[in-house]
């Protein structure tokens, strides 16, 4: 099958309400905690993606039986020490940076060394990132000398506790150092500049031994060792950042109205909400719910008149992180310049972002002056490409929100667009082009 997709028309004039797949932090993080919980734990809802299924992959090689089926996924625990390290293992974390990091916190006990392997996009990724504070625990690391992967990890039955400060603002370093510090001797103190929450969230619902002070600019979390952990039941809400393309495509087209259902709206993943609004556009959350620790909402958008620039303050840059790309297409069509720093943990991403942001709004004939961390976009209220004007995307390292972006903005613009690499999908959400094509039906 092609795995080119070519969008010549621009879509307007929908009203419709959508279900987007569940989210994937969330669906990695259950299969995680599942896997080391006493019993049987079942989600409902778990995102059906590349990433997904490679996490539900490593946790049965360590010995952990799992079965899927239609209505849910079942993980059967054998306890906070249940997984069976062998001689000569290899996990493969495929194109996922959160299965990879993340369990890397959970492997430092083992006896035996264990080979973590990734894809060619994960390959160019640093993991340097979680082996430095997972060596202060005691385990040992071999990477490539540009701190890649394919790495080995040597674990250690002594576990020491550690403090660390997690500078970056990432959720998956943090959350390998929480899950180091559930296997280590003593209380782990974590001081970690603002992300996502999820794993605390977790941790907190299970009762696990964590504590959370939240500060202005960064979080102190102390967990200890733990001991067991039970079985947990989710069902898993949708995700915002799926839901983020849908949201941008509402506001860019004309006379639409968009509910997407059931979406996780954890404060620490609303940043687009924040920003969109702040650009003009009419959003609201419907019917909020609380559960298991986390919030929930209906979203609701319209599509928006009179797009204004934006200078973006950098306090909401991890709340939106994955979300830049498409919130840059709005800055392409908002009145003035917009202007999005600090933001050099985008070139960590799946490819670097900021450079494919550079190429993508030069292909819309949008100005931009990029730096490597940094973007400024004068945007054009009347964007709007000529029928005949070709565009290309071709996504060397196949990352999926580059494919995602290029089809919204193909959608939003128009011209005529062939895009490549729609496989890149798969590893988060593997009906957006269904959900796109119910959205042209009348
Ligand atoms: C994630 C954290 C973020 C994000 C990624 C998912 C997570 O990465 O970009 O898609 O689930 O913890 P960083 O922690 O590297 O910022």
């Amino acid at each position: 099958m092609s795995n080119i997709v070519k969008v010549s028309e621009k879509i307007e004039n929908f009203k419709k309400s959508i279900t987007v797949p569940g989210d994937k932090s969330l669906s990695i993080r259950w299969v995680l905690f599942a896997s080391l919980a006493n019993g049987t734990s079942k989600a409902k809802n778990l995102l059906m993606s590349e990433d997904v299924l490679a996490a539900l992959n490593a946790v049965k090689k360590l010995g952990i039986k799992v079965i899927i089926n239609v209505k849910e996924c079942r993980i059967f625990g054998k306890g906070i020490n249940g997984y069976k390290y062998k001689k000569k293992l290899t996990i493969n974390a495929h194109n996922s940076g959160t299965l990879g990091r993340l369990i890397l916190g959970l492997l430092t006990n083992t006896p035996y060394p264990i080979n973590l392997v990734g894809d060619k996009s994960l390959s160019k990724r640093d993991f340097r990132r979680v082996t430095k504070p997972l060596s202060k625990f005691g385990a040992r690391f071999k990477l490539t000398k540009n701190n890649f992967l394919p790495l080995k990890i040597f674990g250690s039955s002594e576990l020491k506790p550690i403090k660390y400060y997690e500078n970056k603002g990432s959720a998956q370093c943090k959350s390998s150092i929480i899950f180091a510090g559930m296997r280590s001797n003593g209380t782990t103190i974590i001081k970690a500049k603002k992300s996502r929450n999820h794993t605390e969230l977790l941790c907190k619902y299970l009762r696990l031994p964590i504590s959370i002070k939240n500060h202005k600019n960064f979080d102190e979390i102390k967990i200890n060792k733990v001991k067991t952990i039970k079985s947990l039941n989710y069902d898993i809400p949708s995700d915002i950042s799926s839901s983020a393309f849908f949201i941008v495509l509402t506001a860019l087209s004309t006379n639409s109205e968009l509910i997407i259902k059931n979406v996780n709206i954890n404060p620490s993943r609303t940043g687009i909400i924040t920003i969109l609004k702040k650009m003009g556009v009419k959003i609201f959350f419907i019917n909020p719910k609380v559960y298991k620790g986390e919030k929930k909402a209906d979203i609701k958008v319209i599509s928006a008149k009179n797009l204004k620039a934006l200078n973006c303050p950098p306090h909401l840059n991890s709340g939106a992180i994955d979300e830049f790309l498409v919130i840059f297409l709005v800055a392409a069509k908002a009145k003035g310049v917009s202007y999005f720093k600090d933001l050099g943990e985008l070139n960590q991403k799946e490819s670097p972002r900021l450079k494919w942001a550079e190429k993508i709004l030069k292909k819309l004939g949008v100005r931009t002056i990029t730096t490597n961390n940094s973007i400024k976009i004068f945007g054009n209220p009347n964007l709007n490409l000529v029928s005949d004007k070709k565009i290309i995307i071709k996504n060397y390292l196949k990352d999926h929100r580059v494919f995602m972006t290029s089809l919204i903005a193909a959608l939003s613009f128009g011209g005529k667009w062939i895009i490549h690499d729609k496989d890149s999908i798969n590893t988060s959400f593997p009906n957006f082009l269904k959900i796109i094509d119910n959205l042209k039906k009348k």
